[in-house]
């Protein structure tokens, strides 16, 4: 199958990249963002590296005929495009709405009109938001409360694209916590992250959980429209050891 990853360039993309190339269930993986996609390092088949294209662009709101040449057939796409809670306070809040709103609708009316991998099956699209975003616009969270909200309109606009779609797009949000590379960070960071996160009933999930589970969901199907912090955490662990079982 052939996978779209926006925002591939980020934290999460650059883990799902990885792992993308090396499953025998992808054939090919777009990487697209306003810079290039790196190859990942320390492949375990460093032929695996052929399967990578990596599409920049410089106008999410408007792509070129090549970017959609190259996005065209593709069979499932993950949404990881956004600015994140922790940098959206050093850009003006037009800019990170833009960002996290307009950029996700307009790829999804894009990615609706060009040509699908199989086209008797709609596209896969996976948005990746956050645990404590809401979706209900009269109830604002006491921290971080109007960006909870826009992202959580952004939820409700991409689960209503999908619904009027005429079934050429299906949507699944996941909603994870505070995701945690185990192989960085120290004590001291991971001790401050668990006093902040219990502040604000944010729980913790592990990146290659995550990255797993929406592995899974791209290549498998949705298990259902939205995707809690448990879920996603159940359905990498589980992935993980299927991976596992299968090397024995
Ligand atoms: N990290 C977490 O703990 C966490 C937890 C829950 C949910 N999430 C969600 O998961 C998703 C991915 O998060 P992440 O941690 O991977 O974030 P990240 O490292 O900041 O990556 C975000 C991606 O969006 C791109 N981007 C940001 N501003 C852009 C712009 N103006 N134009 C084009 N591209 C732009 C970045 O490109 P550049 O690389 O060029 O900046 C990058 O590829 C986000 O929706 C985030 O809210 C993350």
């Amino acid at each position: 199958m052939k996978l779209i990853i926006v925002g591939s360039s980020g934290f999460v993309g650059k883990a799902l990249v990885r792992q993308a190339i090396s499953s025998p269930a992808i054939t090919s993986v777009v990487g697209l963002g306003r810079r290039e996609t790196p190859v990942p390092e320390d492949l375990s088949n460093p032929a695996d590296a052929a399967k990578l294209t990596s599409v920049v662009c410089d106008d999410f709101l408007n792509y070129s005929d090549e970017a959609k040449q190259k996005l065209s057939n593709a069979d499932a796409c993950i949404w990881l495009m956004a600015v994140t809670p922790n940098k959206s306070g050093a850009m003006p809040w037009d800019e990170v709405r833009k960002i996290c709103l307009e950029y996700t609708i307009a790829g999804l009316e894009t990615l609706s009109k060009l040509p699908r991998g199989n086209e008797a099956k709609p596209l896969r699209f996976l948005y990746v938001s956050g645990a404590n975003t809401e979706r209900d616009q009269t109830k604002k969270p006491w921290v971080m409360g109007d960006y909870c909200l826009m992202r959580g309109g952004v939820e409700t606009r991409v689960l209503d694209f999908a619904k009027n779609s005429n079934g050429t797009i299906e949507t699944c949000i996941l909603k994870p916590g505070l995701i945690r590379d185990s192989q960085q960070g120290n004590m001291f960071i991971n001790a401050f992250q668990n006093i902040a996160t219990t502040f604000i009933s944010l729980p913790i999930i592990y990146l290659d959980e995550v990255v797993a589970a929406l592995l899974n969901q791209a290549t498998k199907g949705f298990e259902k429209e939205t995707l809690e912090n448990a879920d996603i955490a159940r359905i990498g662990k589980e992935e993980l050891v299927e991976r596992e079982e299968a090397l024995e």
